[in-house]
């Protein structure tokens, strides 16, 4: 079974799917693609169908990641269930979230992404959209070195090993 990982943003044209790209690109240099699922959404509904923000898609292209596969989805209350881990992007994007889970049964799976940060700042990764390229740099910079992190603590508490196993 592998592990279902969902990244969350406001309207996955910038940040989320950049993490699902960035952290995607980490799993299969490490071997590891067989362990998991990985997808992204926004709590908002105003870019469903749209590509990733051309500044996003552009910041990535830079760093030999494609970003051009991806279409804009919501996250839906049906996805608390489904996922193991839903990382979100800023606090207002948990907020959003918890509030489709009306039993309070799926906090524990909610998480800020940058909880994971070595050097977490604020713990959100700033929404880039209304500003200039130096706030494209700087959510790439948080989620670069983040998703890093992530998968070292994933593989850990998973006991995950490259050649598509488990350890029993
Ligand atoms: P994202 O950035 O949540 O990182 O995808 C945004 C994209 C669009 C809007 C806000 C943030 N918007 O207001 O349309």
């Amino acid at each position: 079974m592998p592990i279902k990982i969902m990244f969350v943003c406001l309207g996955n044209i910038c940040r989320s799917p950049l993490a699902e790209g960035v952290f995607r690109d980490a799993v299969q240099e490490r071997g590891l693609a067989d362990h998991f699922e990985i997808a992204s959404s926004g709590t908002g509904n105003y870019h469903v169908g749209e590509q990733a923000d051309p500044r996003m898609r552009q910041m990535a292209r830079e760093q030999d990641l494609s970003l051009q596969d991806h279409t804009a989805q919501q996250f839906a209350a049906s996805d608390l269930p489904y996922y193991d881990h839903i990382f979100v992007m800023d606090k207002s994007n948990l907020s959003d979230v918890l509030r489709l889970d009306a039993r309070d049964e799926y906090n524990g799976k909610v998480r800020l992404f940058r909880e994971f940060d070595p050097d977490p700042g604020t713990f959100q990764v700033p929404d880039p959209y209304g500003g200039g390229a130096e706030g494209f740099r700087n959510v790439y910079d948080i989620v670069e070195r983040t998703s890093h992190e992530l998968l070292d603590r994933l593989v850990e508490e998973h006991d995950l090993r490259a050649d598509g196993r488990a350890r029993a």
